[in-house]
């Protein structure tokens, strides 16, 4: 199956959508974008999951981010389940567009077929797929659940911020990181160059090897 991956530049798509149509690219602008995919519309965790993105929308647009759902039913149905999914979550309007794909060519595209659900007709359906993509249009990260399994949103907004702190300040997250933790400073740069870059300083772990490649600074 072809399949979109890191560093792929997603395709300037067009579809209908509880907006309107939609032209990806001019919907994004030159933003950072959120593409995810659910398995279908009045399904359970895919409920609980866009009222979480609706909730969570305030915090991606602070971000820059803009927000796009995606299943393979179609508008009406889209705008006939965000009710439910705003009655489940009260306080939140679902502001971000669903696209409709009822003829399976955006998931496909967008690697997003999950390859054992199906919906009764035995036609293809999407997995729970998320791609942040940067402003050049590229996929900077993945995430790939099966329909069992739904997202947390405190994980996406954690990645947005790795993914836009590496992108402004030649760091790299570690691991259990959070926002406002200290983050590490990227290994191609040397230690003079770090000292340019950072003035505010940084401490190098003390490490066994005494290689100095684990070095921790605040952005
Ligand atoms: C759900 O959203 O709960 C769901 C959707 C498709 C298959 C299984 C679960």
């Amino acid at each position: 199956m072809p399949g979109l991956t890191l560093g792929d530049t997603i395709p300037d798509l067009e579809a209908d959508s509880t907006h309107g149509r939609i032209k990806l690219y001019d919907y994004i602008g030159d933003s950072w974008a959120i593409i995810f995919s659910h398995p279908g519309d009045f399904t359970p965790v895919c409920t609980t999951e866009l009222g979480k993105m609706a909730a969570y929308a305030k915090e991606f647009e602070k971000r820059g981010v803009k927000l796009v759902g995606l299943s393979c039913d179609d508008v009406q149905s889209h705008k006939e389940w965000t009710k439910d999914i705003e009655a489940y979550t009260p306080g939140c309007k679902v502001t971000y567009p669903i696209l409709a794909d009822s003829n399976r060519e955006i998931i496909k595209q967008l690697n997003m077929v999950d390859p054992d659900e199906k919906d009764s007709s035995g036609n293809q359906l999407p997995s729970r797929a998320l791609h942040i993509v940067g402003p050049d249009k590229k996929v900077k990260l993945s995430l790939l659940y099966p329909a069992s399994t739904g997202r947390n949103m405190d994980e996406v907004v954690r990645v947005l911020e790795s993914l836009q702190k590496a992108a402004k300040h030649k760091v790299v997250t570690p691991a259990n990181w959070k926002p406002g933790d200290p983050v590490v400073i990227s290994p191609s740069l040397s230690n003079e160059q770090a000292k340019e870059m950072f003035p505010q300083g940084f401490e190098t772990a003390d490490l066994p090897s005494k290689k100095d490649y684990l070095r921790f600074t605040k952005v």
